[in-house]
């Protein structure tokens, strides 16, 4: 299950964070792709590769990754499709809409890109590699083929696993002003538990006495995200 958890300081800093600007309308890339009519069509001889294995050595949050690929009924319809957490292809969901039917993938790629693109001859050839770059976001990816297009995907192939060397490293920092005049709030994410770490600040002008201020958790995971 996906789990992220956002630490805030609280102490004299009060913490409170507006949501971001509301989204605009239209077609979001990914709602195009019909996972909940997604099959398993495994096949023996498709593969996929992605490295490299472990991202982000020199502490990146974000990198590129090669993905490369080989199927030998090869489509323009054909499509990759990343996973984070990468196991999903042994899970299924237990239904939540009645009016779907099993088999059910019980993620949702992240992110897609046609086999051909960048890959001309991947229709004639079976061949094909992306790059992708992937952003530290607290679990390992997996990289799935499937053929039958966005509207009718069918599970061909998923590669092995790659994942950030730290991937509870806290990330992405966000300051705000407080309620008060004199108020800061910072809140950050990271893969820590609350049994696992205890959040803090450490503050102060650069180069002096620095202070410590205790950080609360707020744990958000899947069931936070209305049916995701
Ligand atoms: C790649 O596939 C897409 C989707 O099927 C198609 O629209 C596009 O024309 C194809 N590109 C090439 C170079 O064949
Ligand atoms: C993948 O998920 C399934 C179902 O949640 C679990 O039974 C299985 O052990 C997991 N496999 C790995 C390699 O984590």
């Amino acid at each position: 299950m996906m789990k992220f958890f956002v630490l805030i300081l609280l102490a004299t800093l009060s913490a409170f964070e507006s949501l971001e600007g509301k989204r605009t309308l239209g077609d979001q890339p990914l709602s195009k792709i019909a996972v909940h009519k997604a099959t398993f069509a495994l096949h023996d001889l498709a593969h996929v590769k992605a490295s490299p294995t472990i991202l982000g050595l020199r502490g990146q949050n974000t990198e590129w990754a090669t993905v490369r690929y080989s199927y030998p009924n090869p489509s323009n319809d054909d499509w990759i499709g990343v996973f984070s957490p990468a196991n999903f292809s042994a899970s299924t969901c237990e239904q939540e809409n009645t009016r779907v039917h099993p088999p059910l993938l019980c993620s949702a790629p992240i992110k897609y890109q046609f086999a051909n693109y960048t890959n001309p001859a991947y229709e004639a050839t079976g061949k094909g590699s992306l790059r992708l770059q992937l952003i530290n976001q607290r679990a390992d990816f997996s990289f799935a083929l499937f053929s039958g297009g966005l509207s009718n995907p069918k599970l061909i192939a998923v590669s092995n696993t790659v994942v950030f060397a730290n991937p509870k490293a806290p990330v992405y920092p966000r300051l705000a002003q407080g309620k008060m005049w004199n108020e800061m709030s910072i809140t950050w994410t990271s893969g820590y538990g609350i049994p696992e770490a205890e959040p803090f600040v450490e503050w102060g002008p650069q180069g002096g006495d620095q202070m410590r201020s205790p950080a609360g958790t707020l744990t958000f995971n899947r069931n936070s995200m209305c049916g995701a």
